[in-house]
């Protein structure tokens, strides 16, 4: 479904992906791990198009996504839910959520249900202000403002951040409910025992590069653990 190949982004000299190449399959959940600084962040920005490549393509569906903006790819079916969530503290709920119909047209820009069966506390808290909202549920907001756009991608950057155990777990049963609904998840994270539950796809990353990958019981502990330990 998604393709990267040798994918190259820089930062001005500095260079924060150096030849990643990346296959997403259709309906997984696909886990990229990696310490602070390697390089997570950089290739979901080159996925969702906020920062181009100095070289490498990138695929979705099919089609060459390289040059796409932001907004195009948004509208193709890849939904993102950034690091840090993002949420409008001062804007409801409902309009946190309302923010995600930028991308869809008209006639498509209702709240789907299915937000609040995996997210209840969104419609009990609707008319609150999403500041006042804790970590947790800021977070599960961030996920459900991304599935407003009903995406075929979704795209997470360290959604278990600074979140407690319980919610965490809320978020990790909402994600397979959601693969197994038909969404393809690229997930990123630090936390691999997370990963290893909810995960049907590991990938490392090292310094901009992607060092080891496999499913969760194929991998090597020893090696996965040396990569992400300090
Ligand atoms: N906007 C930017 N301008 C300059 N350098 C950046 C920028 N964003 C990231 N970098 C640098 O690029 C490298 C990769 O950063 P990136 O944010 O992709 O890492 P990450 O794996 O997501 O880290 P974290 O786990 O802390 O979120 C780091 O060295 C970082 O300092
Ligand atoms: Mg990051």
């Amino acid at each position: 479904m998604l393709t990267v190949s040798d994918a190259h982004l820089q930062y001005g000299a500095s260079q924060a992906l150096r030849g990643v190449s990346l296959d997403i399959t259709e309906q997984k959940i696909t886990c990229v791990l990696g310490r602070n600084g390697v390089g997570k962040t950089s290739l979901l920005r080159a996925v969702i198009g906020q920062h181009p490549l100095s070289h490498g393509d990138v695929q979705f569906d099919g089609s060459i996504f390289t040059k796409k903006h932001v907004h195009d790819r948004a509208r193709a079916g890849i939904g993102f839910v950034p690091q840090g969530r993002e949420i409008f503290p001062l804007l409801t709920v409902k309009e946190n959520l309302q923010t995600g119909f930028s991308a869809l047209p008209r006639a498509q820009r209702s709240i789907p249900d299915t937000i609040f069966k995996l997210f209840p506390v969104l419609k009990e808290m609707l008319s609150r202000r999403g500041g006042d909202l804790s970590g947790g549920q800021q977070q599960q907001l961030a996920i459900g403002r991304a599935l407003v756009l009903r995406p075929k991608l979704l795209v997470l950057d360290e959604p278990t951040e600074g979140i407690q155990p319980s919610i965490i777990k809320d978020i990790g049963r909402a994600l397979v409910s959601l693969r197994d609904q038909g969404i393809t998840i690229l997930l990123v994270e630090q936390y691999l025992d997370f990963c290893r539950e909810i995960g049907d796809h590991i990938t490392i990353m090292d310094r901009g590069q992607i060092v080891h990958a496999g499913a969760p019981e194929s991998l090597d502990q020893e090696r996965v653990r040396a990569f992400l330990t300090v």
